[in-house]
């Protein structure tokens, strides 16, 4: 077998030139030499034999990142852990490593930064422990070497780009090194019981040779986001095998780390209700957890007939879309006008129930007018401006209604779903037409 390093693309036989990435001379033949066969020979077993003693979880001590996990890390787990560069991804996993010293040896391997820089940072840190074992290395066999020297309970791997194993062909950073590696590391964890935290980089462009790759190997993905310009960084988890997906957990970047924000209100709801015109309030599923959260858009005159779309934080092709309905349904003229919007936090959404929040907004600045105080939008928007049902209606209602909101405004087709009862109101329209006259007589 041949693979591309610089693809990752497999053929059978050797070719000059790469077919998916155009890359000339970058194939090389896959070698097996050197894996690890530490891994227990399998046997048939039922279900009721297996021993799920080990399975036993232990908890980090950071609240917000063991609820993440599902409630800890449990014995021979490999956890991902993606993002930018710069987002605090080495904090985080620097904090983490110092509370596991508590619970076993720990070892952070930097390939990234020496050990020096790694001190100098620790010593920012609040949570921080002495006890921490350092290795500024990028031989995954010397980093092996070291696991079974000193008996690691955990290993952090800053970051999986900047290692190399010598018998991965291709360079740091290629698809045959980079899975090799992580190949190794999981290995490792699965035979020997070891947790392992990978740190993996991953472009603005989207994942390039990085996490991707790694997903199907690893027990555990997490996903480290936020705008760099707001001191607020989303952890979410994209894949767990032991625990639930989708929640999120949120963390304030400070001085002296990352710091637990548990009032995750405070940063969703800036405004706290107090609306503008242009902002509404929406409230999304984030795993199973419901987030009321800020939509804020801005429209105005476009200069010289170039209009502008942008958006942060929610899905672009999405808002060309929801412009296109608003105006040819809701006959508001926005081919003139630029429109921005955006979601307050720093996260990205992709709940589509969040469409109506985003439409009314743009509509409510447009128009230069307020949506009343205390009410919510819930609801998908079609093509033919219809709102369609969303899921967890009443999970979404009873969340934001403990933030304060009491005006709901959902799709008909979800009315009879909600439970009756306290003094909330709950109206419901089949279209957006429908729901705009109401709001915008
Ligand atoms: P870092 O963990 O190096 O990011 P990554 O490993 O994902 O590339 O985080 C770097 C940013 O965090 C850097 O811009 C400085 C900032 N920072 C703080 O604001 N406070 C701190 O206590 C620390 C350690 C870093
Ligand atoms: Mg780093």
């Amino acid at each position: 077998m041949f693979n591309c390093s610089s693809c990752g693309y497999q053929s059978i036989k050797w070719l000059g030139k790469c077919p998916l990435c155009d890359g000339w001379e970058t194939f090389v033949e896959q070698s097996n030499s050197g894996v690890i066969t530490a891994r227990p020979k399998a046997s048939v077993k039922q279900l009721k034999d297996i021993d799920k003693a080990h399975s036993k979880r232990i908890t980090v001590g950071i609240d917000e990142f063991d609820r993440i996990l599902g409630g800890g890390l449990v014995e021979g787990e490999v956890i991902l852990l993606g993002g930018e560069p710069g987002i605090g991804k080495s904090t985080l996993l620097l904090e983490v490593g110092s509370m596991l010293c508590a619970k076993g040896k720990t070892l952070y391997v930097s390939a990234e930064e020496s050990p020096q820089q790694i001190a100098l940072r620790a010593s920012r840190l609040k949570n921080s422990s002495d006890s921490l074992h350092l290795l500024g290395e990028d031989d995954l066999t010397e980093v092996l070497k070291a696991i079974q020297e000193h008996e690691f309970k955990f290993i952090i791997i800053d970051s999986i780009q900047v290692v190399r194993h010598p018998s991965c062909d291709g360079p740091k950073g290629s698809v045959s090194q980079i899975r090799g590696c992580a190949d190794y590391l999981t290995q490792i964890a699965k035979a020997t019981g070891i947790i392992v935290f990978i740190v993996g980089h991953v472009t603005k462009e989207g994942a390039l040779a990085g996490p991707k790759l790694l997903e199907h190997l690893v027990d555990c993905v997490l996903y480290f986001e936020g705008e760099n310009i707001c001191g607020y960084r989303i952890l979410r988890a994209s894949k767990n095998r032991f625990g639930p997906t989708g929640d999120i957990a949120v963390f304030e970047m400070t001085s002296v780390g990352l710091k637990e924000v548990k009032k995750i209100n405070d940063i969703f709801l800036p405004h706290k209700g107090q609306l503008f015109p242009g902002s509404t309030v929406a409230c999304v599923m984030q795993g199973m957890r419901p987030v009321p959260i800020e939509l804020q858009s801005l429209v105005t005159r476009g200069t010289f007939g170039m209009v502008r779309r942008r958006s942060l934080g929610y899905d672009y092709n999405r808002l060309l879309l929801l412009t296109a309905i608003i105006e040819k349904r809701l006959k508001v003229a926005l081919s003139s006008e630029d429109v921005f919007l955006n979601v307050a936090g720093g996260i990205k959404i992709d709940d589509p129930a969040a469409d109506f929040a985003a439409a009314v907004a743009i509509v409510s600045s447009y128009k230069e007018e307020n949506v009343p105080q205390g009410s919510l939008f819930l609801g998908e928007v079609g093509l033919s401006g219809e709102l369609r049902r969303v899921s967890h209606i009443n999970l979404r209602i009873s969340s934001a209604a403990r933030a304060n909101f009491s005006d709901f405004y959902i799709p008909e087709s979800n009315i009879s779903e909600v439970q009756k009862g306290s003094n909330l109101s709950v109206k419901g329209f089949r279209s957006m037409k429908e729901a705009m006259e109401t709001l915008f007589p």
